[in-house]
């Protein structure tokens, strides 16, 4: 039998119409790709992520010659948090975005292994994980959860 799977998300034309709490957000995960280390792939990503109490925890990937040994800046953000605040399993919203080598803001959708890991952590609290997702022409793509980018997902 076959079966459908529908996602439901939400896209705004521009960051202004976005609420000033997600705006500011945004800004810190532009800001945040300024940390980056990608001298290989030249493509700078920034996440930052939003605690309920306001927290924002930021992110930016960190390459290596050992490619494999790198880390995307969503991982980067969310295992900070979870590292500084261990029995804090609250969070909110994680926007990211995308800089390419000509320094122009760009998608960055989160990986499948970022997808896995956001996921594991959302699992562990009541509320969604929203992800807000920066598109090339300030356009934001919005999911309410980060469980809707990972569906039939591995668990333990
Ligand atoms: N990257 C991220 O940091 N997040 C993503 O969602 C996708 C990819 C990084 C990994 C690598 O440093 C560079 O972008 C190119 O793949």
């Amino acid at each position: 039998m076959d079966k459908e799977l529908t996602i439901k998300y939400q896209e705004y034309d521009s960051i202004a119409e976005l609420n000033s709490a997600d705006q500011e957000l945004m800004q810190q995960a532009i800001k945040a790709t300024e940390g980056a280390y990608a001298p290989y792939s030249h493509f700078k990503v920034g996440a930052a992520l939003r605690l309920s109490d306001g927290t924002v925890v930021t992110g930016a990937n960190q390459e290596n010659a050992a490619y494999p040994s790198g880390l995307c800046a969503e991982r980067t953000a969310i295992f900070a948090a979870s590292a500084q605040r261990p029995n804090c399993r609250d969070y909110e919203s994680l926007a990211i975005v995308g800089c390419n080598a000509e320094g122009q803001l760009c998608e960055a959708s989160p990986c499948g292994a970022c997808r896995q890991v956001l996921l594991e952590y959302e699992q562990q609290q009541k509320h969604g994980l929203r992800v807000l997702c920066l598109l090339g022409n300030s356009r934001v793509r919005e999911v309410k959860s980060i469980a809707s980018l990972l569906p039939f997902s591995f668990e333990f």
